[in-house]
């Protein structure tokens, strides 16, 4: 059985984070997201190749995961000429598919038991099965009504608030039968949610919906992409190095921190960083590979990216630097402000 990881978007949502690093590849804590899916498709021993879909920078996707290596599954990138939309990407990936396929959002994060998904959908002889997560709000993804024997009843994607009749959303996790695949246009923008899962329900071919309970969240925007790593160390999603270890403080032993710095559980400091004397590492903060955090400096409840440097007594709250960025001395950084790769800022600034 193949999976097709859909990850060929722009991520523009979490730019400017994403104009060196696509999305698929965002760290978190020190692993690129994708590394999460490949551990929920190895739950699947029957799953032996997965199709990353790619368009926006593939290469920099394809030097992170190689042929996927040893632990498998194989890995095969497939790179679209033109963005051609989560359906076309799909219909382009899976050509010479004879089996049924599993497909994700490359950029969702949850707990989910797949060989259970699957077998619902052998079960129900499915043209397709969806899995739908609850969410307090469903406006930033695909509504999902289905009835008591689980079948869908209607797909009806970024919903305004008077079309908001439920709280089930697609969660980005399918399996689609091959002979629905012929029913997409080759080669031609289509939209899984606008178009093709609606037909499924106009034709009334079999689409059952698998409501999953477990943990689960987009990481495709500032704020949830922060949320996600507050979750891990929180426990509310197990994954490592907070597995088992929930709200500790994660010091990589190759972390270099002075006399003197306050260190506050939960957080993360990876191997290479330095943390000079009187800085203040508050809870939830992420500091990604050869940081350095100087004299007095605070950080709280932010993630910082490798090789950045902030500087004596700044500050930086609730906010995210990209890779290779200087925050000067004494230069303040609050509530959501998201720098890109080598940003600059200037002593004394306050954003
Ligand atoms: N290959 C390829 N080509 N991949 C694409 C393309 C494309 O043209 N467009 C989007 N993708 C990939 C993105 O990289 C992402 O992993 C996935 O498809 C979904 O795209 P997003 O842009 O993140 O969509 P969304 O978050 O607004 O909404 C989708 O996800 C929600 C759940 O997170 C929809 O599927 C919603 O219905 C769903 O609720
Ligand atoms: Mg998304």
């Amino acid at each position: 059985m193949k999976t097709i990881l859909l990850a060929g978007g722009k991520g523009t949502r979490l730019r400017p984070l994403t104009i060196h690093t696509p999305k698929p590849i965002v760290p978190i804590f020190d692993r690129p997201f994708l590394h999460y899916q490949l551990d929920l498709v190895r739950q699947v021993p029957e799953i032996d190749e997965v199709i990353l879909s790619l368009n926006y920078q593939p290469r920099r996707i394809e030097a992170v995961f190689g042929d996927g290596g040893e632990r498998g599954p194989a890995i095969r990138y497939v790179v679209e000429p033109t963005p051609l939309g989560t359906a076309g990407a799909i219909r382009y990936s899976a050509e010479s598919l004879r089996e049924p396929v599993v497909v994700f959002n490359g950029d969702v994060l949850t707990e989910i038991d797949l060989a259970a998904v699957i077998a619902r959908h052998r079960e129900r002889k499915a043209a397709a099965t969806i899995v739908l997560t609850p969410v307090a709000n469903p406006s930033a993804y695909g509504l999902v009504e289905s009835d008591a024997n689980g079948n869908v009843q209607r797909f009806l994607e970024k919903p305004s608030p008077d079309e908001i009749t439920c709280n089930t959303i697609n969660a980005g996790i399918y399996v689609l039968e091959p002979r629905t695949l012929d029913r997409i246009p080759k080669d031609t923008p289509w939209s899984i949610e606008r178009s093709f899962f609606p037909s499924l329900i106009e034709r009334g071919d079999t689409f059952v919906a698998y409501v999953n309970q477990g943990y689960w969240i987009d990481i495709g925007t500032p704020e949830k992409y922060m949320q996600a790593h507050c979750d891990i160390m929180d426990g509310r999603y197990q994954a490592a190095p907070f597995a088992g270890a929930a709200s500790s403080a994660h010091v990589s032993p190759q972390a270099r921190i002075e006399d003197g710095v306050s260190i506050e559980p939960p957080c993360f400091i990876d191997s290479g960083v330095v943390v000079k004397a009187g800085a203040r590492i508050g809870p939830y903060s992420v500091l990604g590979r050869d940081c350095h955090i100087e004299e007095q400096a605070t950080v709280e409840g932010a993630i910082v990216w490798a090789d950045s440097r902030i500087a004596q007594q700044a500050v930086v709250r609730r906010s995210i630097v990209g890779r290779h960025c200087h925050i000067g001395r004494n230069a303040t950084l609050e509530d959501g402000i998201v720098l890109g790769d080598k940003s600059v800022v200037t002593d004394y600034s306050r954003l």
